[in-house]
């Protein structure tokens, strides 16, 4: 299910919302806040005296406001002012809101750092309207809680957030609201992925997700065409319907298309977003252990990201034709199961020699990226939970990144500055080529353990062939184990913000 959004305002400085519950205060490690709300600067100023509010990561101190309407005043602790980025203004106003949420603190403000938090030297690198965006993608995201299965829980949710800004020369009203509107579309993306991401594998199987994206689609006016099993092998995609064909449940192809008004000049890029999409992943014949396993609900992740995004640039219009393709199949074991050793043909003709029915992502998005390329697409971008050995390599705070092009790699990273998420470039160079190749076909779909998450880039690089294109494995960073002060458990919906950037900027 989708959760509850919260609604966000914007608020002229001087005029604190007196409806709301609590007003949040965001300061960076070391220094005490100055030009705040009326009413509220002696408090905060007395909380840093007396070492209570430190500006630490990650700090949230409730005091109460006595006398005052709103009653709480949060102090919430960005961090260093030296290392501040995109990312710490957006955790400041999650861990604002997850600090209210437990506390039935329904409606909160927030003042706009511009002043107060950020230095001179941030402010010419974060813009405000930018600024603005980040909180209200931060508060937005911070406020799911992924309990819907649960039969006994409160509605704690935080239903709005007021953004509290001077109107001045820095930050006009104007470019703030547009940030807020920016942001919210992003984050309400992002969320969405993450909500399809939350779904346990009996709810969403292939057939339910491709429902869900066309429902998104119509919600948002864009075109979409969801096929099964027989579409499959119209197209001839030999790797994708291996894996598909050991389940009961169908598979489904995705295509959602996004054309801007007045459609585009001939030879301008046409953005490809491919997501692998296995429902759930046994491992298939090769199977899992138990221990685990049950994660394998999230193996869909980065279609998830990919209808996410297909989300946003929907309502944000770039002036660039977007394509999403989506293959999505359940990985089971079954008398009809493909094999370790059976040799299959992918759509773009090449043949696949199966050592390893658990490598079923690179399979699906073999045939995903060729079509795409045959629906046209100048420039690819896939994103899937790969490999555990990306997890192994970088761990829970770094997407791998994958390309086959220095221009489009500088393309995508400008957009990550804006986004503020985390990639790190691994490489695919040739000499990484030896460790696929097969014997008895073209290619083998598993390189064996050195290398793990390279091997698997290297197959996809195969299938995108010339055509400029990135790899995300996301296999470590879109499920949060671990509760954090801005951030929930759960499905992260990592990659839907850099996505979305990326594409934005072919649009300008
Ligand atoms: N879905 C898994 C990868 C994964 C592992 C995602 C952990 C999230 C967390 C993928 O399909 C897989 O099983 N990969 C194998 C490949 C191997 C058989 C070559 C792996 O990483 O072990
Ligand atoms: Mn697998
Ligand atoms: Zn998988």
């Amino acid at each position: 299910m989708l959760p509850k959004p919260v609604d966000v305002k914007v608020a002229v400085r001087g005029s604190v919302p007196s409806d709301a519950d609590a007003v949040a205060v965001i300061m960076t490690k070391g220094s005490t806040p100055t030009d705040l709300p009326e009413g509220i600067a002696t408090t905060v100023a007395a909380l840093v005296k007396a070492g209570m509010a430190t500006g630490k990561a990650g700090e949230a101190v409730v005091q109460l406001l006595d006398g005052h309407k709103p009653g709480r005043l949060l102090v919430i602790g960005l961090g260093k002012a030296k290392t501040l980025s995109v990312d710490e203004v957006r955790k400041g106003a999650g861990t604002a809101v997850r600090a209210a949420k437990p506390r039935a603190l329904k409606e909160i403000s927030i003042a706009f750092p511009e002043d107060h938090a950020l230095s001179d030297e941030h402010l010419e690198t974060l813009p405000c309207d930018l600024t603005a965006r980040w909180l209200v993608e931060g508060a937005e995201i911070a406020e799911p809680d992924w309990d819907t299965y649960r039969s006994e829980r409160k509605d704690l949710s935080v239903a709005t957030l007021t953004v509290i800004a001077k109107d001045g020369e820095k930050s006009t009203k104007e470019e703030i609201e547009k940030g807020v509107e920016e942001g919210l579309i992003v984050a309400r993306a992002q969320n969405f992925a993450r909500s399809l991401v939350n779904e346990p594998g009996n709810v969403l199987t292939p057939t339910e997700l491709a429902r869900r994206a066309k429902a998104m689609c119509v919600e948002m006016g864009i075109a979409c065409e969801t096929y099964g099993m027989e579409k499959l092998d119209e197209l001839k995609m030999g790797a994708f319907r291996a894996v598909a064909q050991g389940s009961a449940e169908a598979p489904a192809l995705i295509v959602m298309t996004y054309t801007p008004e007045g459609g585009t000049a001939d030879g301008a890029p046409v953005m490809g977003l491919v997501g692998k999409g296995i429902t759930f992943d046994t491992g298939g014949i090769s199977i899992k252990p138990a221990d685990n396993m049950e994660k394998m609900k999230y193996d869909m992740a980065g279609s998830a990201a990919m209808i996410g995004a297909m989300r946003a640039i929907a309502e944000l219009k770039p002036k660039v034709k977007v394509i999403g393709v989506v293959c999505s199949a359940e990985n089971m074991p079954d008398g009809k199961a493909f094999k370790p050793g059976d040799v299959v043909t992918a759509m773009s003709g090449k043949t696949i020699e199966i050592i390893n029915t658990d490598a079923e992502g690179r399979l699906v998005l073999a045939d995903g990226l060729h079509y795409a390329k045959t629906l046209g697409c100048t420039h690819l971008v896939d994103a899937a939970t790969l490999t555990g050995a990306c997890v192994v390599a970088l761990g829970y705070n770094n997407v791998g990144l994958f390309s086959n092009d220095e221009e489009t790699w500088a393309a995508f990273m400008a957009g990550v500055k804006k986004s503020g998420e985390k990639f790190w470039r691994l490489p695919c160079t040739e000499d990484y080529r030896e460790q696929i190749k097969s014997q008895i076909g073209d290619i083998m779909n598993s390189g064996g353990r050195a290398a793990g998450a390279v091997t698997a880039a290297m197959f996809l690089k195969e299938f995108a062939g010339e055509t400029p294109w990135i790899h995300l494995d996301i296999a470590g960073m879109a499920w949060n184990e671990e509760t954090k002060p801005w951030l929930p458990k759960g499905p992260t919906g990592v990659a839907v913000r850099s996505i979305v950037e990326w594409v934005r900027g072919y649009g300008e």
